[in-house]
């Protein structure tokens, strides 16, 4: 699957583009499947209706674990570093990794769990939680993990939509010096959930928990049970290629996250070909992705992916700041890690902190290091390249999103010519094409617009969980014939792409996608407020930071306070990821005429462009504009 010059990609391209079906075909036929496809591709952007290897039945967790049992069985699978560097870190080999994903499996299965159930997974990131996301794919339930830095109200939002009969936690999860009471956060999202009829707990702080009879039950009881009824092996539920894999739920520009859906044949393909070809992981290779599995590239790239290829994955359950900024670099060390795959945002929150936290430390291990989430600007590019990988490692910066399942467009290692804050060229198999506002196609190089993908692609995603028109308008109404990625791009005099952020009302904040008006919703809950408008601003290491125009007439004394309590309700609505950085208090937001708000004015005066507002003759109140920029912060 992997290519290994920069001629067999152009000429590998060329065939992807020309014979895709083909293509894929060979792909696949690498995995291990139980019956193979009828056909490779079923299609349409109208509808959509994409379906990939219709026909094919297939469990993923045996392409993930028994398939490497024979050779690999005593390879590490997922080596574990904890929070805290002083406790022991655990080594999973494929064969252990195997046998307790069969043991939970059977765990669910006798708390209820069957095929076609959804399971709303919100743990700490330990062995276990890998352990529940691949026994809920052996016996077919479609896993849902929330992030466990959502708020309670976030976590039932996402069980009401796609009801969700079992939980799966734990009693508290460490994040550097912080204890988070998972369960007790459970608790008060399940206040409103009726269909939760199960919640499985994880030991893992010792944080107090209550405990309901007859709902609640400890992970490590009922994997006693799995033992006395020597109930050690479970099979892997057959499934078809198109059967629902997992939902991950993720902010778009309207209020309610919604529901992506991946499946299961394309889904495993798609990850695994493109975590093998663009890292080009060689067997013995020790791979450290530095994301949670709550979010896609944890999905993608710590779970399926790389279990696919049988590598060996570092996880890791604390933040790169503790107990020191040095502490990815111990874990490199410590594991002698090969490659690197992290977030622009850690980078530059790493080299904030000078060179004496990488003065020392043993990088010889490292050979290739990757980048996602947001654009790696050139100044953390060659710091990452210089500091970390001594000039001696490419950077796969790749470009893609939750919707897409995996890397779209990205270097190969040690192949594709790279370039400082480019994600460079399409993966085999991807068709990028830039339009203007109008859905004109902008040929040629050397221009900018709007990027789309014109063919499908085994890991898209298929529809938006209870959704199916909301798929469609998000993502195929915009431009006809088209998925549309929300995001602008340069293409540049080589046909290089640079991604240049998200043209829609969607802030990327650290790598973590935020809706602007979900955080609005929130902050309008807020008793004293009116409304509000939200747009992002450059942050030095955020990103993008979140700044809250707000309307509060009646404002108490001390506003310094109600400021702190907006954020609180943003913490409690959401959670702290989506908490503002500035709140500002305006008398008016500024609007045209029908009452719509004019959020460019907006994002100018959050950047501190105030001499550029371009044309206001349309707003209803000229004056606003005005006293806001005379507030900003
Ligand atoms: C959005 C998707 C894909 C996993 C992490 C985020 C931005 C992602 C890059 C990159 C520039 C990037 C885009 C995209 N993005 N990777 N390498 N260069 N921008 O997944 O939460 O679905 O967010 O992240 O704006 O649309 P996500």
């Amino acid at each position: 699957m992997q290519v290994k010059s920069f001629e067999e990609y152009q000429q590998v391209y060329r065939k992807s583009v020309e014979q895709p079906e083909q293509f894929w075909e060979d792909i696949a036929n690498n995995f291990l499947w139980k019956k193979k496809w009828d056909k490779v591709l079923d299609w349409n952007f109208k509808e959509p209706r994409i379906e990939w290897f219709k026909g094919a039945k297939l469990n993923i967790t045996e392409n993930c674990l028994d398939r490497h049992l024979e050779k690999n069985g005593d390879t590490p699978a997922i080596i574990w570093e904890p929070n805290d560097p002083h406790e022991d870190h655990r080594i999973l080999t494929y064969q252990q990794l195997h046998d307790k994903v069969c043991q939970f499996a059977n765990v669910l299965k006798n708390n209820g769990a069957k095929k076609g159930d959804r399971i709303c997974i919100y743990m700490p990131m330990v062995p276990e939680l890998a352990i529940a996301v691949l026994a809920c794919a052996r016996i077919g339930a479609i896993h849902s993990v929330v992030f466990g830095g959502f708020s309670a109200q976030s976590i039932a939002d996402r069980i009401k939509d796609a009801e969700c009969n079992i939980v799966i936690t734990a009693d508290g999860s460490f994040r550097g010096t912080k204890e988070v009471p998972l369960k007790s956060i459970i608790d008060d999202a399940l206040v409103q959930c009726q269909s939760v009829q199960k919640v499985i707990v994880l030991t893992r702080s010792h944080t107090p928990v209550s405990m309901i009879k007859g709902r609640d039950v400890w992970w490590e009881d009922e994997i006693k049970k799995v033992e006395t009824q020597r109930n050690m092996e479970c099979p892997a539920e057959e499934m078809d290629a198109e059967d629902m894999l997992f939902i991950l739920y993720t902010s778009g520009s309207t209020g309610k996250p919604k529901g992506v859906v991946h499946t299961c044949g394309g889904y495993m393909v798609y990850t695994g070909y493109t975590f093998s070809n663009a890292f080009q992981y060689q067997p013995g290779e020790v791979y450290f992705c530095t994301a949670d599995i709550g979010w896609i590239t944890g999905h993608s790239y710590i779970a399926y992916g790389p279990l696919t290829q049988g590598a060996t994955s570092v996880m890791f359950e604390g933040i790169p700041t503790w107990p020191n900024a040095g502490r990815l670099w111990d874990i490199v060390e410590k594991y002698k890690v090969n490659i690197l795959y992290t977030a622009p945002t850690a980078i530059r929150s790493l080299m904030s902190f000078g060179d004496d936290v990488v003065k020392g430390k043993d990088f010889s291990s490292l050979t290739k290091l990757g980048s996602v989430g947001e654009p790696l600007n050139e100044e953390a590019w060659h710091w990452f390249d210089e500091k970390i990988g001594k000039g001696n490692c490419p950077i796969v910066d790749t470009w893609w999103q939750t919707e897409t399942g995996g890397f779209m467009i990205s270097p190969i290692a040690n192949v594709t010519p790279l370039k400082p804050g480019y994600a460079t060229l399409p993966l085999p198999g991807v068709q990028p094409l830039l339009v203007d506002e109008n859905g004109k196609e902008i040929a040629g190089n050397g221009v900018s617009g709007n990027l789309c993908i014109k063919f499908p692609w085994p890991g898209m995603l298929r529809t938006t969980y209870g959704d199916h028109e909301r798929c469609r308008t998000t993502y195929f109404a915009t431009y006809p014939n088209l998925y549309f990625t929300g995001d602008g791009c340069l293409r540049d005099e080589d046909g290089y792409y640079r991604i240049t952020g998200r043209v829609d009302d969607v802030l990327n904040v650290s790598g973590h996608r935020i809706g602007t008006a979900e955080v609005e919703n929130a902050i309008n809950m807020h008793s004293s407020v009116v409304e509000s408008a939200v747009v992002g601003y450059p942050h030095d290491i955020k990103g993008q930071g979140v700044y809250a125009f707000v309307v509060c007439p009646n404002l108490h004394d001390d506003s310094e306070l109600t400021k702190k309590d907006i954020m609180m309700s943003v913490s409690r609505i959401i959670g702290a990821i989506a908490r503002p950085d500035k709140i500002q208090f305006v008398s008016g937001l500024p609007k045209t005429r029908s009452g719509k708000i004019m959020r460019r004015i907006l994002r100018k005066i959050a950047e501190g462009d105030t001499a550029n507002l371009g044309d206001t003759s349309t707003l209803l109140d000229p004056a606003v504009v005005e006293e806001i920029k005379a507030g900003a912060l």
